[in-house]
């Protein structure tokens, strides 16, 4: 299973991907965390996207494509398959991604593309800060990341349903909710495992 979790900030690309990667064995990639664990270890690329993130604007394609097409080549083989979860996120991302998996036979199977007003997901970011504090969780980053998403990621729900593979989740229902929607989604297009319906 080839999935992308397409979402804003907030929107529960987290939170549903380690659920589902927990549920199937298939591995979770954040390129967020993929990012924030360069910078955690002070590599040269960590050093290079660091004030990015802290600013709230996307990483160049040149420091992040690397990074995250190696993660999922490992995570296919080694895990049957992948949760992309921030990427692609720009267009051109995602034409070149298609590119690489058209080549590498590791197209995506589904796009899971969750939705959630915007106070909702400014109100998930701030409790979020309280708890976690993230760096990129004050009210100006995430006003910001609001931004970039919806000028920049959102076109590509209307890319994917092109593609006829984007599936979309109302996401502003509880974590079991919002699993057992994308659960259902896939079931429909006859997606899941069997061991992946046994546990409902
Ligand atoms: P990234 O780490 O991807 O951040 P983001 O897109 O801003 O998304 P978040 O991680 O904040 O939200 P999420 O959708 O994962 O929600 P979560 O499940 O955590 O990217 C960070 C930065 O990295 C970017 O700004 C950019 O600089 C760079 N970057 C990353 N990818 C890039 C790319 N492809 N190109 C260029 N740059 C890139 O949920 C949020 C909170 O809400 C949690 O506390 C959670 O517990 C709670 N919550 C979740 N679901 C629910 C629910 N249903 N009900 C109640 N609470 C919920
Ligand atoms: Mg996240």
């Amino acid at each position: 299973m080839r999935l992308l979790m397409l979402a804003p900030p907030g929107g529960g690309k987290g939170t549903q991907g380690t659920r589902f990667a927990e549920a199937t064995g298939v591995a979770h990639l954040s390129s967020g965390e993929l990012l924030r664990a360069e910078i955690g270890k002070d590599t040269p690329t960590g050093r290079a996207v660091a004030g990015y993130l802290a600013r709230g604007d996307l990483v160049p394609d040149d420091l992040l494509f690397g990074l995250v097409t190696r993660a999922a080549v490992t995570a296919a083989s080694n895990t049957g398959g992948f949760i992309l979860d921030g990427f692609p996120r720009t267009l051109p991302q995602a034409r070149r991604a298609h590119e690489i998996g058209l080549e590498l036979d590791l197209l995506l199977d589904a796009v899971i593309h969750l939705t959630a007003p915007e106070p909702v997901l400014v109100r998930r970011l701030l409790d979020r800060a309280r708890v976690h504090g993230r760096a990129d969780d004050t009210p100006e980053v995430i006003r910001h990341r609001l931004q970039v998403f919806a000028e920049q990621t959102e076109p590509l729900a209307d890319y994917y349903r092109n593609r006829g593979i984007l599936l979309t989740v109302n996401a502003d229902q509880s974590p079991d909710e919002v699993s057992a929607a994308i659960t259902a989604r896939l079931a429909e297009r006859g997606f899941l495992s069997t061991s992946i319906r046994q546990e409902e």
